[in-house]
């Protein structure tokens, strides 16, 4: 995947909250095409600390324990600087963005919707304290572009089958008002400061060493474990299922490219599947598994496509893993992954969102 989309080479790079599950992936390809890369995370929230002492994060620790190491390991030998960084910390945020970089993308988050209602100020602590401090610093900054992770939560529930960036926001919950506001705020601020934005909506990822336990990975490694797969939503509910490295290339893109200035997209791969199709796509690896639909009990919205066409015209974005392509290439990862170390699912949450 490996290939220049916009001029990054020698460019300074800043991931906070970067360690985590989109960060570590995109510092690596950024790594690949030869940016300078600081990754700075607090490893508190959905990492390596919390799983450590929270009771309730530690079902599978050993091995989500193991997908994190590896991502520092990964980190570390593509020559990523890796700095401990708490961007609740005013400060020590306005130190480390005093170093001048390039571009900062802005990951850090409590980035579930459930675990966010079940702690809102958590979510707050780790969420808009990290966002008001970057903003504070890079209102000043014209020559360093901020790149906020939104998303598709945003949106609300769906009224139609697709929506674009001009559709109407109704958030509910506080990790998708966070978000909004997040967003509200960068347009606000950019038109009376300097503040050089750009913002991406995902949605659905997947992918390596993702230890977040969205519905994708819940099902894999239940197939894996040879548990029944159970859905807690509506039969037909769709997701716009993105794959990890298209999401990446879209960041780099938002990063990078001049018409993402002020701009923001839905970086998805555009094209919503029942999310049922998993479960099917599944059976080929693993023909005896068993799938039970239960009642919804999501904390997210009812979603659907989120249209990338403006991605694609404005930046030249250009998604390349179908569900049937990425989802096949995540569950290899597994099996192969199987081989050479031993992969026990003990008890798989069924909470999905
Ligand atoms: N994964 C998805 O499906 C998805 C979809 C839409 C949006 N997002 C957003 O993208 C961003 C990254 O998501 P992710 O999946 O990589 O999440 P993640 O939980 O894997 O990573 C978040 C990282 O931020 C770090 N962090 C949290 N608070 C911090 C703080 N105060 N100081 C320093 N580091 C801190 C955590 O330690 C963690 O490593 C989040 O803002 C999330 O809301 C994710």
């Amino acid at each position: 995947m490996t290939k220049s989309y916009v001029e990054v080479k020698n460019k300074r790079v800043l991931l906070i909250g970067g360690a985590g599950f989109i960060g570590h992936n995109l510092a690596l390809e950024l790594r690949a095409l030869g940016a300078e890369v600081t990754v700075a995370d607090g490893f508190h929230v959905n990492s390596l600390l919390n799983l450590a002492t929270e009771p309730d994060e530690s079902q599978d620790m050993f091995i989500y324990q193991d997908f994190l190491y590896e991502r520092i390991n990964l980190l570390r030998t593509s020559g990523v600087n890796l700095v401990i960084l708490d961007a609740a910390n005013r400060y020590e945020v306005g130190k480390l963005l005093s170093q001048g970089f390039d571009v900062v993308y802005l990951l850090a988050a409590v980035s579930h919707a459930s675990r966010s209602n079940l702690r809102p100020v958590l979510a707050i602590e780790n969420g808009l304290m990290p966002f008001t401090n970057v903003v504070t610093e890079l209102s000043t900054h014209s020559n360093t572009r901020l790149v906020y992770m939104s998303s598709s939560t945003v949106y609300g529930h769906f009224t139609k089958d697709a929506v674009d960036e001009n559709d109407s926001c109704k958030p509910y919950g506080i990790y998708a008002l966070l978000k909004h506001v997040s967003e509200q705020i960068l347009e606000e601020t950019a038109l009376y400061s300097e503040l050089n934005f750009s913002v991406v909506r995902p949605s659905a990822l997947y992918g390596e060493r993702c230890i977040s336990r969205r519905v994708s990975q819940i099902f894999l490694e239940n197939a894996f474990a040879g548990r029944d797969l159970i859905f807690m939503g509506d039969e037909n509910e769709k997701l716009d299922f993105t794959y990890i490295r298209d999401l990446v290339q879209g960041l780099i893109l938002c990063g990078f490219h001049p018409r993402a200035q002020s701009e923001i997209f839905n970086i998805t791969f555009g094209d919503a599947q029942p999310v049922l199709r998993l479960c099917d796509i599944l059976k080929d690896f693993f023909p005896n598994i068993d799938v039970q639909v239960k009642e919804r009990n999501q904390a997210t919205p009812i979603r659907g496509t989120l249209l990338n066409d403006k991605a694609r015209e404005l930046i030249g974005f250009s998604p390349e893993w179908s569900l049937e392509r990425g989802y096949r290439n995540y569950i290899n990862w597994y099996v192969n992954r199987s081989k050479q170390q031993k992969m026990i699912f003990n008890s798989i949450s069924q909470f999905n969102e």
